[in-house]
């Protein structure tokens, strides 16, 4: 079944209050749930209409009285029931198995607790609901359960209650004083104990904030209470928006499909992004939970007091809050690096933001899922909780910014919650308010919202020597994408500065203006083609195009060599910086992997090899931007800018660049190795997490190029690390390349952490990436990944451990995953309709990654094709993988 945008329609009948009674039982959960329904008066009459699944109806009352089944008629998925009047008290009895329930949808259990997870449509899993975002309600919750098996029980809002039952049994009474979708509905009762702070808002409040955990993780909560203490006073600064409750909560889960859910007053976190100890948590474990903790809480804010409308609006809350968190962590590492370095840390963030976009964001535009960031249809919500909702989402909003600046954003954003507090709304509510606040018209920047695809924007610039002027012409294409043939010019923001052969840049002034405006612009490119001139110009200028990544597009722009090792060498926008380091690389190893196809010798150009050697050795550079400069594209990036992607010439020419710059750079590599050394005990700060990284990649290059001193540095650091940042990076760069020492080291590894399951995580995903040393070695990856299928310490019920094994392998290795013979895909087929069969979401999301299919080799696309008919035939698919395999093969 198709869901289409167009067909929004209000409800007849929406609920006030909800009273909701849950007494646990692992098989036989009661719900009783009291609804205070009330006549919408600007709708036209009809039946409240209610959805339900997965469950069993034990009674439904109107007002006191059992309802006559004349006033009841079941329909797929829910109930219609008949109301008089403009009030209506609806009260449904449920029986729901939360033990059986393995999709992690609805109310479910982990590690003996019972969970909840309703985003999207989980709650008419619980019970019978009007389960739609714009049905704002409010609740009050009384949960019972075994006192021993779950001493703590937790939901939404305020503790008005508690005490004992008979038969062991105990309960607690919740009321959540602010209306809301049911959506953000939690509930938790479990064995757990919590770390707690109490902390004054803006405006003097007292709130308590509490991280819950299962008893043994108690020492590794700080991480998490501190990123949440920094997000609280941060979202007070930035945009004065404070705590509405006086009680905070964070619980971490071990079985979570996802990151986290921002439920109201109880965020529900997958362990992942809670738990953190210097000895099991690596930096960028660190960074995340960080960032994490930090959109779930700016949830509150927006997505929570102001919610969405439909689903079609998700951007509106994930988009404007994926934009926070960014801005958010941003500041944090500016912050970490004082004034001076405060620049390149924010570099440092956008980049690690856009080569997310470049990887997932730009390769789903290309596919069978491209779609706008406000989808115009769907079949299963839960599929479009997408890279192009969220990053690209989230660039919509930064090109707003962008082209309204700091404080005309600032002020559409308090007109937002100036006129939509304690609404559901839509996506051209939240545009209108930013037109408004600032007299802009933008009608054309909604195309952003209307239009699936990636932008091309084709540069092509002229310089007229003898007037000194500087002629650029910008053109843009917006591609084809499923169902949109055609598409109208967008509007695009584009930063652009001009650099002197000094690597200087030059100040601009465009024709006909009195004043130069600065060294780098904001071009508006709204029409297929426009052309500026730049004038005044005492040389011949090396333009630096979308500087920051003002816009989610593909530039191009015909630059050689040179120009590419000048702008690596010397943009003043450390972005731009980068990103001529990437373009280059890319075309290198690129033009090795067609030398492959062609049978010819692979030589890496001394050039790229030199260019990369200056930025390495450039002190002025901080560490962690060096680690980004000096680290090849993603091999997943890079077969996607491969047509027809061919995964095994790729990984040879992967394998030679990445031979020839750890052996041709050995001693540049090895003096950083030496000079990044952090000192002390380890704390998580961004500084030294930026040492840590170059050096753990200087690793990387070295054993990969075969240096023998690189090997043993690695061994003695993974031998004698005090932290899990320097261990993994040690075993990972042994390992990647396939040596024995590698071998050994996971042995190691597995004995020192087989009882801690987050570790775990990180060692299936490592070995299962890891490279073959040489193409006539004996047992492929495949073979392992099957086998750790059977391991003691994984489990198929588990999403982190599917992602870790299957996930790192289906999308992180390709090089072994995509075998001539196919036999990689027959492997995946299998655990697609294994998956599908217990959890939809999970198994949907391992479906996607062969969704790009086309792109690849003629030979390979035919092996692929087939296992993609093999699992869309298959007997009772869910929704969710069959939206994924019908698309993919529809033409
Ligand atoms: N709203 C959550 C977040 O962005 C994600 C929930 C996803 N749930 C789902 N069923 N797809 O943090
Ligand atoms: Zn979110």
């Amino acid at each position: 079944v198709t869901i289409h945008r167009g067909d929004y329609a209000p409800l007849p009948w929406t609920v006030e209050a909800v009273e909701l009674r849950i007494e646990l039982d692992p098989t036989a959960t009661r719900v009783s749930s009291t609804l205070t329904c009330v006549r919408n008066p600007n709708v036209e009459a009809g039946p409240l209409r209610l959805f339900g699944e997965s469950m069993e109806l034990v009674e439904l009352r109107i007002d006191g009285l059992v309802a006559s089944t004349t006033r009841i008629t079941h329909e797929h998925g829910g109930l219609l029931v008949q109301l008089d009047g403009d009030r209506a008290e609806v009260s449904i009895v449920t029986h729901v198995d939360p033990s059986s329930n393995t999709t992690l949808s609805g109310l479910y259990m982990s590690r003996g607790g019972y969970f909840t997870q309703c985003e999207a449509e989980g709650f008419r899993r619980i019970t019978y609901f009007p389960d739609r975002p714009d049905v704002m309600s409010r609740y009050r919750v009384t949960i019972t359960a075994d006192r021993e098996a779950c001493p703590v029980l937790l939901s939404n809002g305020n503790l008005i209650d508690s005490g004992e039952l008979d038969d062991g049994r105990h309960f607690a009474q919740w009321e959540d004083p602010f209306p809301k979708p049911s959506y953000l509905f939690a509930l938790v009762a479990a064995k757990l104990v919590c770390l707690e702070r109490k902390l004054e808002t803006m405006s003097g409040r007292e709130v308590l904030l509490q991280v819950w955990v299962e008893e043994g993780n108690l020492d590794r909560t700080e991480h998490a209470m501190d990123s949440l203490i920094r997000s609280l006073r941060w979202d007070e600064q930035a945009f004065g928006l404070e705590l509405d409750l006086d009680r905070f909560m964070i619980v971490a889960v071990s079985d979570f499909n996802m990151g986290a859910m921002e439920n109201k007053g109880l965020n529900i976190f997958n362990a992942k992004f809670v738990l953190a100890r210097p000895d099991t948590a690596t930096d960028v474990d660190y960074e995340r939970i960080e960032s994490v903790v930090a959109h779930e809480y700016f949830h509150n804010w927006t997505g929570n007091r102001v919610t969405c409308r439909d689903w079609f609006q998700l951007t509106l809350k994930e988009g404007l809050t994926v934009f926070r968190d960014q801005q958010f962590s941003a500041d944090m590492l500016a912050e970490a690096a004082g004034e001076e370095g405060a620049a390149s840390a924010r570099a440092v963030k956008r980049i690690d933001d856009v080569k997310v976009l470049r990887t997932s964001q730009f390769a789903e535009d290309a596919g069978p899922m491209a779609h706008p960031i406000r989808p115009e249809s769907y079949q299963e919500i839960n599929n479009f909780y997408t890279a192009t909702v969220y990053e690209k989402g989230a660039e919509v909003i930064r090109m707003l910014h962008t082209l309204l600046g700091h404080e005309g954003f600032r002020s559409g954003i308090d007109l937002y919650f100036s006129y939509h507090d304690g609404q559901a709304v839509t996506c051209d509510d939240f545009v209108d308010c930013m037109a408004e606040a600032t007299g802009r018209d933008l009608e054309q920047f909604m195309l952003w919202y209307s239009q699936a695809g990636t932008p091309i924007v084709r540069a092509n610039g002229k310089w007229l020597a003898g007037d000194g002027i500087y002629v650029l012409t910008l053109s843009q294409h917006l591609p084809p994408t499923p169902g949109q043939p055609e598409k109208a010019p967008q509007l695009i923001p584009v930063a652009v500065g001009l650099i002197d052969p000094d690597g200087m840049d030059m100040p601009l002034r465009f024709e006909g203006e009195s004043h130069v405006g600065g060294t780098t612009r904001v071009l508006e490119l709204g029409e297929t083609e426009q052309t500026w001139r730049f004038v005044d110009l005492p040389s011949a200028p090396v333009p630096s195009l979308l500087r920051g990544f003002s816009a989610p597009v593909r530039l191009e722009l015909d630059e050689d060599d040179e120009c590419l090792a000048f702008r690596m060498a010397n943009d003043s926008d450390p972005f731009n910086r980068w990103d001529a380091g990437q373009r280059y690389a890319e075309r290198v190893v690129l033009s090795l992997a067609e030398s492959h196809e062609h049978g010819k010798l692979l030589e890496v150009p001394a050039a790229f090899l030199n260019a990369v050697r200056s930025t390495l050795c450039d002190d002025s550079l901080d560490a962690a931007f060096r680690a980004q400069a000096c680290a090849l594209p993603g091999e997943t990036y890079l077969l996607e800018r491969m047509r027809p992607a061919d995964p095994t010439s790729l990984r040879v020419a992967m394998q030679a660049v990445f031979a020839a710059m750890g052996a041709g750079l050995a001693d540049v590599w090895l003096r950083t190795y030496h000079d990044m050394e952090v000192n002390g005990a380890y704390r998580y700060h961004p500084g030294d997490a930026g040492r840590r990284a170059l050096r753990n990649l200087a690793l990387r290059y070295l054993v990969a190029g075969g240096v023998s001193e690189g090997v043993s540095r690695a061994g003695t650091q993974f031998e004698y690390a005090s932290n899990m940042t320097e261990c993994f990076g040690a075993l990972a760069a042994l390992v990647m390349s396939g040596t024995n020492e590698g071998r050994d080291g996971l042995e190691v590894f597995y004995s020192r952490y087989r009882d801690d399951a987050l570790v775990m995580d990180k060692w299936f995903a490592l070995q299962v990436m890891a490279w073959r040393r040489d193409p006539s070695e004996e047992a492929p990856v495949l073979d392992r990944v099957a086998s750790l299928l059977g391991h003691d310490a994984f489990s198929m019920s588990n999403p982190n451990k599917v992602y870790a094994l299957l996930g790192s392998f289906f999308r992180g290795n390709p090089g072994e995953f995509h075998l001539p013979d196919g036999s990689g895909y027959a492997f995946w087929a299998d655990r697609v309709i294994e998956l599908d069969r217990a959890n939809p979401q999970v198994a949907s999301r391992m479906a996607r990654t062969l969704e790009n299919w086309r792109h690849f080799a003629p030979h390979l696309q035919d092996e692929i094709r087939s296992q993609l008919e093999r699992v869309a035939s298959t007997d009772g698919l869910s929704p969710d993988v069959s939206e994924i395999v019908g698309k993919a093969l529809a033409d």
